[in-house]
């Protein structure tokens, strides 16, 4: 097993200082927090140009040929690991995925000593997930100048590509963000696909954002947008709202079961099902960053519904990455 290392968790102004260059680019991904709006929408505007058409060939440059780009995920991933490896892979770049369960981190070696070998390989972007807080902005802190780092997953404080693919799919639906009110309904208390989300909408000037959980997954007050309404109640929350964003219950996170609904009354009380989406919107979409427990927090037959761009949301995750690759090794080249 890898030994647990201890990490300096860097601040709010440590993490934007690490994040952005004196010229305001993006060096490394760690946090949406420190991203003004006119970031967020450039990379949502870079991202809408990697996107195609249902059914036309997905989009292939070259603009990242020579650059090598290393997936390091120390927690399990679906989605955001396969599209970090298809987007670079469009943008031309090489990728190495490095098997976490058969690398020599189970011998003991530090997470450090893992990048400066990495490092030595001449690679350029580190994607990261790992379950302990600070870790993405601690390497951060310890590469050298041609290396950037993205956060693909922080335990539960940060997941900033996940927020930046949920703003591309609310924007690409409604258009704009001042005008509508965002629902998003779980286990707030352990999800950093909430706070990441409640960070990018409060940037982009949401007209009211409902953090909606049972009151033992309800998050810290301190750790949420200070405009975001803390709510108990999901037919209440539902009401009117014109996104409805349904979260699972973090069970790797929780080492207290004390006070979690089980199953039934979990999807009595806090499932998104058709019926209470009568309550939303007209054309209000439902959104899940998955993997989806169906049955419990969405409906199964929700899921697969009109209203839900659940699929959008992966499709717009390799646009999202690919612009986000793009932005951090422009940041690298000559100014
Ligand atoms: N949404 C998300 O992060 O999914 P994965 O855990 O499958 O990457």
């Amino acid at each position: 097993m890898p030994v647990t290392e201890l990490f300096d968790i860097a601040g709010e102004a440590e993490q934007i200082n690490l994040q952005l260059d004196k010229a305001g680019r993006l060096r490394h991904l760690l946090t949406l927090q420190g991203l003004d709006r006119q970031h967020l929408t450039d990379l949502l505007d870079d991202s809408e140009q990697y996107l195609s058409e249902g059914g036309k060939p997905v989009v292939r440059t070259d603009s990242l040929a020579g650059r090598t780009v290393a997936n390091l995920f120390f927690e399990p991933s679906t989605r955001t690991r396969a599209s970090f490896d298809l987007a670079a892979q469009r943008l031309g770049a090489d990728v190495l995925n490095l098997d976490v369960n058969t690398s020599s981190r189970k011998k003991g070696e530090s997470i450090l000593d893992t990048i400066y070998t990495l490092q030595a390989m001449q690679i350029d972007v580190m994607v990261v997930r790992d379950a302990q807080t600070g870790v993405p902005a601690h390497i951060a802190r310890h590469v050298n100048d041609f290396v950037s780092i993205i956060n693909a997953g922080e335990s539960d404080v940060s997941h900033p590509t996940q927020g930046l693919l949920d703003l591309l799919t609310i924007r690409r639906h409604k258009g704009r963000f001042d005008n509508l009110t965002v629902a998003i309904v779980g286990d707030i208390a352990h999800s950093r696909v909430a706070r990441s989300a409640s960070e990018g909408l409060a940037t982009m000037g949401v007209r009211e954002l409902r953090l909606i959980s049972p009151e033992s997954l309800a998050p810290d007050p301190g750790t949420v947008p200070p405009q975001a309404k803390i709510m108990h109640g999901l037919d209440e929350g539902v009401r009117g709202a014109d996104v409805i964003m349904a979260l699972r219950i973090q069970h790797e996170r929780i080492t207290n079961l004390d006070g979690i609904p089980g199953v039934d009354e979990y999807f009595a009380s806090y499932g998104v099902t058709s019926e209470r989406m009568k309550l939303a919107a007209p054309g209000a979409i439902v959104m899940h960053p998955g993997p989806m427990n169906r049955g419990i927090e969405i409906e199964s037959k929700l899921a697969d519904s009109e209203s839900s761009v659940i699929k959008e949301q992966v499709r717009n995750g390799v646009a999202v990455r690919m612009a986000v690759l793009t932005a951090v090794i422009r940041s690298m080249s000559p100014k």
